[in-house]
């Protein structure tokens, strides 16, 4: 009986011993999909203020006086009795895209009045950096001046201009610099008013001198690094549910953005009001980040620009409005002309416009998406004309096209269907769903037909709490989640052409949707563990897939281990990916089954916590970050030990 006991003990040990000793194989010469350049993005969209308060570096809210309230963001100052008046006033007739000006009377000569600008949240301001203010201004009588002043929370000054007079009753822009004494994280701007007389005044602006490239009025270069670091093969943008508007006539409309700031027409942001427990007043679209600064932020980080257009559909989730068919006209020029923008030659009236705002060269658009998160038959039809129209004349635009926003149900099956059938090129699927959906679909794109439309995973994310929940969390169970998820999207690279994380960017203070990729207050910025993920997949992408395997049977889930591996051509490099979702550490000997010779050493990145509730903050932004060390490779072989709960990345040479 205790002869019988130890064996069968023995039989147990061996078995598990079995399990983790059973190598990975890695059959490096037998490439099985290619990779495209473009397999790992960025998707952007002005939610929870990404741009206007975020990446747009303009420090000034409501620089126009075209929110609703007018004045929202400023205060009046002044001194008792009176010292002047602001007067509202519009000009509509004769400006319909920037209609709004302030008129100043002083009336006394002597005591304060001015106007205190709030900022996103406050403004951020660094010790000894310079601070370029502008304003469109006329004089309408007397004589009056004007000066600008940084002040932190108690008041005190961090910073003032020279004085700007305003003369002649023209409109002309003014600019004054000056350098900040104190760094602060939320400072104000007083634009204090001297002399005696009336002025009018528009588009009073504060940016930074350093931006990203150092392009005046440009982008916050902190946050821009961010998604330089990515190293992405492509940048959507603009959405999003912003693309669709919540009615049509607040729709986005790229014409719109483009040309001189102070024509460009300020509208409400979608998500203003979308959530009531996430109300935002003062979300307002200045777009001065427009389509130009796409295209122009997509050269520089290296990533193809993927422009998402109205298909004549406002969103579902709210008016589900959509334009009369016979009325479709202007949104399929929109798309034409967006092409003739970004490709066109500069004799072109939109390659012209294109040279007038400093890019005569192309931007080389080859991608471009014809509605946001449609569903339904209205989006067939629609999608049916657009597709027309774009491919007679543009035949080698790949299109994008919803399948909804589930990745299953209904609306899903129906447009996957249709749109399989209609010979769509690439089918933009979502899923916002909890960290086991994400484990449990790393086999989604195995069976997926291979000569079908090509797949875009346009917007995911493991939700810790619920899709919408403001408790939501960027934890360390929702990133490992991704990447045992996206091992699979890599291996099959070829049906899954492009991926990205959503939404991109919030603010601590501003956002609406949780959880997101990059968080920021006015002065800082940080990556959150999903944002590690995204990094090391596309920093370490490789150019074609090889088999990972253990026991012959592909790596996605059996004993919590999920694999894909890939060499490139590039750089001659074997690279493996392997996540481990188990609370064990394990134990594996990988082989690499190759007429190759490797280096001796193999450099390993690997992201890790033992705490899966673990977050990146404001206070410790590398938290959850990756670590780098190195492994021996001996005649094709090392031996790894994967952490509980880690996510591992291996480079190896290839002589
Ligand atoms: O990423 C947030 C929103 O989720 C997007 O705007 C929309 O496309 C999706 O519903």
């Amino acid at each position: 009986m205790k002869f019988r006991r130890l064996t069968f003990c023995a039989f147990l040990f061996f078995c598990t011993y079995a399990i983790q000793a059973q190598p990975i194989v890695v059959t490096a010469d037998k490439p099985t999909a290619a990779i495209q350049p473009t397999m790992w993005g960025i998707f952007f969209e002005d939610i929870n203020l990404a741009a206007d308060g975020g990446l747009y570096a303009e420090l000034v809210k409501n620089r126009s006086f075209e929110f609703f309230n007018p004045l929202m963001g400023w205060t009046i100052q002044q001194a008792s009795p009176a010292t002047g008046t602001v007067l509202v006033t519009n000009r509509l007739e004769t400006d319909s895209a920037n209609p709004r000006y302030i008129r100043v009377t002083r009336n006394s000569a002597t005591g304060k009045f001015g106007l205190t600008n709030e900022g996103f949240r406050g403004m951020g301001i660094k010790q000894n950096e310079q601070y370029n203010f502008t304003v469109w201004a006329k004089s309408e009588s007397g004589n009056i001046s004007l000066h600008v002043q940084l002040v932190d929370s108690t008041g005190k000054s961090l910073g003032e201009s020279q004085t700007i007079n305003i003369s002649g009753n023209n409109w002309q822009q003014y600019k004054t610099n000056f350098t900040a004494k104190a760094t602060e994280l939320k400072a104000k701007l007083n634009v204090w008013f001297e002399g005696q007389g009336v002025a009018d005044l528009d588009m009073v602006s504060l940016f930074p001198q350093h931006t990203w490239k150092e392009r005046p009025n440009g982008l916050r270069a902190d946050l821009v690094q961010l998604l330089a670091d990515m190293k992405p093969g492509f940048i959507r943008f603009p959405g999003g549910c912003i693309v669709e508007g919540r009615e049509l006539a607040t729709r986005y409309q790229w014409k719109k953005t483009v040309g001189p700031v102070e024509d460009r027409k300020v509208i409400v942001n979608r998500w203003n009001t979308e959530f009531a427990h996430r109300p935002t007043p003062d979300y307002f679209q200045s777009f001065g980040l427009g389509f130009y600064e796409y295209f122009q932020l997509a050269e520089d980080i290296g990533a193809s620009p993927l422009p998402i257009l109205n298909c004549g559909m406002a969103c579902q989730f709210n008016s589900a409005e959509v334009v009369d068919k016979t009325q479709l006209d202007p949104y399929i020029q929109d798309a034409l002309e967006l092409i003739e923008f970004a490709n066109g030659d500069v004799s072109t009236k939109w390659g012209h416009l294109r040279e007038v705002m400093g890019h005569p060269s192309p931007f080389d658009l080859k991608l471009m998406g014809v509605g946001n998160e449609q569903w339904g038959p209205q989006y067939v039809e629609r999608y049916k004309i657009f597709t027309r129209a774009i491919k007679s004349k543009y035949p080698d635009i790949q299109l994008v096209n919803s399948v909804g926003p589930d990745p299953d149900g209904e609306k899903f099956n129906f447009l996957n269907d249709t749109l399989r059938a209609m010979h769509a090129d690439i089918l933009d699927e979502h899923y916002y769903r909890p960290p086991s959906w994400f484990q449990n679909n790393a086999s989604r794109y195995d069976n997926y037909d291979r000569n079908g439309p090509k797949i875009f995973a346009g917007e995911y994310a493991a939700q810790s709490v619920a899709t919408v929940s403001p408790l939501n969390k960027n934890n360390w169970l929702c990133a490992l989640s991704e990447a045992a998820f996206m091992t699979g999207l890599e291996r099959n690279a070829d049906v899954v052409k492009m991926a990205s994380y959503a939404p991109l960017f919030a603010h601590v203070e501003g956002w609406q949707w949780t959880p997101d990729l990059i968080w920021f207050d006015n002065l800082n910025s940080y990556g959150t563990p999903d944002y590690y993920v995204q990094q090391l997949f596309a920093s370490n992408k490789g150019t074609n897939v090889v088999a990972i395997t253990s026991n012959n049977e592909t790596l996605k889930g059996k004993d919590s281990l999920y694999a894909s591996a890939a060499t490139d051509a590039a750089t001659n490099e074997l690279i493996l990916k392997i996540v481990n979702t188990s609370s064990q550490s394990v134990s594996k000997q990988i082989n690499i089954n190759s007429k190759k010779k490797f280096t001796q050493t193999a450099s390993i990145s690997t992201l890790q916590s033992n705490n899966l509730d673990a977050v990146n903050s404001i206070e410790a932004p590398k938290n959850v970050s990756p670590q780098t060390t190195e492994a021996d490779v001996k005649n094709k072989q090392l031996n790894l030990s994967l952490s509980p709960y880690s996510f591992t990345i291996v480079r190896v040479k290839m002589l």
